[in-house]
C-alpha cells in the first residue's frame, strides 16, 4: 500500500478555489514521488483545450479524423441496432462534430452532455439547440466516474452512451474497467454504449501523432509547467523541459512525458523540487486495444460488443456494446 502524504492547507489564502487546491494537491503529490507523475486531466486548463483542438487538425493526429470517418459510414448500421427514442448521453467533450453527425441520423429522444467544464457544456448546448430545435438537450456536470443520477426527464428512455475520441485509453486498465462499470450503473438496465478506441499499431505511426513536427504536442505538454507557474506561483524554468513521447511495449501505451535536460531546481507554491537531468514528470497515457483485447475490456466492464467497425488501415474501432448482466459459466 503507498503511503499518503498529505499537505496542511494552512497557508491555502482564503480564495483559492476548490480546483486550484486540488490541483495544487495533485502537482505536490505527483513531485514528490518516484517517478513523478502528475494526472492528465490538469492538461486541459483554457489553453491546453485550445492546443488539443489544435492537435486534431494535424495530419499525423489520426484519432479524431479516423472516427469521424468512421461513425460517418456506420450510422445507417448503429441507427438500425439502437433504434430510435434512446436518450444519448455523451460523456466527455471535444467532438460536437461527431454529436452532430449522431443526432441527425438516430432519431434520439433527447441529448444528455456531460461535461466537467460548464463553460464547455453551455457552449455545446446553444449550438446544437439551434442545429437541432426538435431534440431536447439537457446538460449536467457530475464526475462521471461514478455512478450518478441522470436527469429525470429522460428517466422512460432507453439510453445510448457514447464515449468517442478513445477517451478510455486515458485511464489505466483497472480504472477503465471501473469506469465502464460505473456508466452501466449510470445508463441502466437495457442501455447500449457506442465507444471509440484507439487500436495497436506502429511506432512509425503511433510516435508523430504523439509528438508532431510542428511541435504542437510538445507545447501542449510543456503547458502543464505553464500553468503550474501561473495558478500554483512557481519559478519552473520552462527551458529546461522538452517534450517526450514514448511508447511502451509492455503496457501498450504511448506515454507522454516532460524530462529534464540538465539537473533542475524550482519552488512551487513555497515547497522545493529537484529534478536531476534525464529524469523526467510523466503526464499522460494513451493506452492502444487490439480488436480482441477491446472486446474483453468491454466484457470485463459489463458490456456486450454486438457490432464494431473499423478503418481501411485499422487506425481506430468504432464498438456498439448492450449492458450484458452478470451471467453463470458455461
Ligand atoms: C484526448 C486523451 C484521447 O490520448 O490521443 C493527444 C490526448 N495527448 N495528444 C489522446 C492527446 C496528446 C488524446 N485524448
Amino acid at each position: 500500500m503507498k503511503k499518503l502524504r498529505l499537505f496542511p492547507l494552512q497557508n491555502v489564502p482564503s480564495e483559492m478555489a476548490d480546483a486550484t487546491i486540488a490541483f495544487r494537491n495533485d502537482v505536490f503529490e505527483g513531485l514528490t514521488r518516484n517517478p513523478k507523475a502528475i494526472p492528465a486531466r490538469w492538461l486541459y486548463d483554457h489553453r491546453g483545450s485550445a492546443l488539443f483542438e489544435a492537435i486534431t487538425l494535424l495530419p499525423e493526429y489520426y484519432p479524431t479524423r479516423t472516427e469521424r470517418s468512421i461513425l460517418a459510414s456506420a450510422l445507417p448500421a448503429i441507427s438500425a441496432i439502437a433504434g430510435p427514442g434512446r436518450a444519448l448521453v455523451e460523456f466527455g467533450s471535444g467532438s460536437s462534430a461527431k454529436t452532430r453527425l449522431l443526432l441527425a441520423d438516430i432519431e434520439p429522444s433527447a441529448y444528455v452532455p456531460i461535461d466537467i467544464s460548464g463553460e464547455f457544456l453551455r457552449d455545446t448546448t446553444v449550438g446544437l439547440s439551434r442545429a437541432f430545435p426538435t431534440v431536447p438537450i439537457y446538460p449536467t456536470e457530475p464526475d462521471f466516474t461514478r455512478p450518478f443520477a441522470l436527469p429525470k426527464q429522460i428517466a422512460r428512455s432507453p439510453r445510448l452512451g457514447f464515449l468517442p475520441g478513445s477517451t478510455i485509453g486515458n485511464l489505466t486498465v483497472h480504472a477503465a474497467v471501473d469506469l465502464l462499470r460505473a456508466l452501466a450503473g449510470t445508463l441502466g438496465a437495457g442501455s447500449m454504449l457506442l465507444i471509440g478506441i484507439d487500436r495497436i499499431k506502429g511506432q512509425e505511426v503511433l510516435l508523430p501523432a504523439y509528438d508532431d513536427p510542428q511541435g504542437l504536442t510538445a507545447a501542449f505538454n510543456l503547458n502543464l509547467l505553464h500553468r503550474i507557474n501561473r495558478e500554483l506561483g512557481g519559478s519552473i524554468p520552462l527551458g529546461a523541459f522538452r517534450h517526450v513521447a514514448r511508447w511502451n511495449d509492455t503496457e501498450f501505451r504511448i506515454e507522454m512525458h516532460l524530462e529534464a535536460i540538465r539537473d533542475v531546481r524550482f519552488d512551487v507554491g513555497g515547497r522545493a523540487f529537484f529534478l536531476a537531468e534525464g529524469e523526467t514528470i510523466h503526464t499522460e497515457n494513451s493506452l492502444k486495444y487490439g480488436r480482441g483485447e477491446a472486446f474483453i475490456l468491454l466484457r470485463a466492464g459489463g458490456w456486450k460488443p454486438v457490432a464494431d467497425w473499423t478503418d481501411d488501415a485499422e487506425l481506430f474501432s468504432v464498438v456498439l456494446a448492450e449492458q450484458e448482466p452478470p451471467q453463470a459459466a458455461p
